[in-house]
């Protein structure tokens, strides 16, 4: 069942889109080799805590903490552990944040220092394809427009979409139907109407698309240990127009010339 919510509400949503984005700023300007996870993910929660939010993953289904956090092959929800940064790896900082009620969920994966060439074209061609899934999301379009047009871009680059994982709705619930996923055909799923709020969030392969869970029963990397690359914005359909609630403006700052 899809919650379709009203411009009120989705001015509601607001601030918690607002607080995410600020957060992943705040991330952002502290990602270089020698720092573990754990600090990153103590920085996100203080911040969420001392601007009013609640981080929504701490404690979620017992997921242990504020970040999932995504080191070269991890995919998603990784754990924030002692792991030092090192020059050449890429991190992926997903969070969800809780704020008056409502939640907002956004994702972003960064390179530590120097990376390599091709790891550099893993994340810009990841990110691109977020903003051609936005572009396809249009009311009165269908979900599998959106599916196909990010699978289209990343496979026509040699790249791999998972399948097991997809985006969602959100709204006072971290997920809500519908399902987003990364794959699909045109003209096909639930068709995108005024009032409905998702996540696209594209999680693409170097290698090839099939993935395992580790023994921590959270922990999702790809099965060839290539890595994966993850980024995601929080969206409504608002008045026939396409609205990006979350912003990558903060991480921009913090990055300078160094933003891709
Ligand atoms: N941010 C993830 C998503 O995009 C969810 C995190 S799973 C959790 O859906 F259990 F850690 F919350
Ligand atoms: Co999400």
């Amino acid at each position: 069942m899809i919650y379709l919510k009203t411009p009120e509400q989705i001015d509601a949503m607001r601030p918690a889109c607002d607080l995410i984005s600020r957060c992943l700023g705040e991330i952002a300007a502290e990602i270089k080799p020698g720092v573990t996870t754990r600090r990153l993910d103590t920085i996100a929660r203080e911040y969420i805590l001392d601007n009013g939010g609640k981080p929504a993953c701490l404690g979620y289904e017992g997921f242990p903490a504020t970040l999932c956090i995504e080191v070269n092959e991890t995919v998603v929800h990784g754990f924030p552990s002692a792991y030092c940064l090192r020059e050449g790896d890429i991190v992926g900082i997903d969070n969800v944040v809780e704020k008056d009620g409502w939640m907002a969920d956004m994702c972003y994966t960064f390179p530590v220092g120097e990376v390599s060439d091709e790891v550099m074209d893993l994340l810009r061609t990841t990110k691109e394809s977020l903003y051609v899934g936005i572009e396809a999301a249009r009311a009165g379009h269908r979900l599998g427009d959106v599916g196909s047009a990010v699978q289209q871009y990343c496979e026509a680059r040699g790249y791999s979409m998972v399948r097991e994982m997809c985006g969602h709705g959100i709204g006072r619930d971290m997920h809500e139907d519908p399902e987003v996923p990364n794959y699909g055909r045109r003209g096909t799923g639930p068709v995108m109407r005024n009032g409905m709020v998702f996540c696209i969030e594209p999680m693409v392969n170097m290698g090839t698309r099939n993935i395992v869970i580790e023994r921590d029963g959270w922990t999702c990397r790809t099965r060839d240990r290539k890595p994966s690359a993850h980024f995601e914005h929080t969206i409504a359909i608002l008045n026939g127009e396409t609205e990006i609630l979350t912003t990558f403006d903060y991480v921009r700052q913090v990055m300078g010339d160094r933003f891709f």
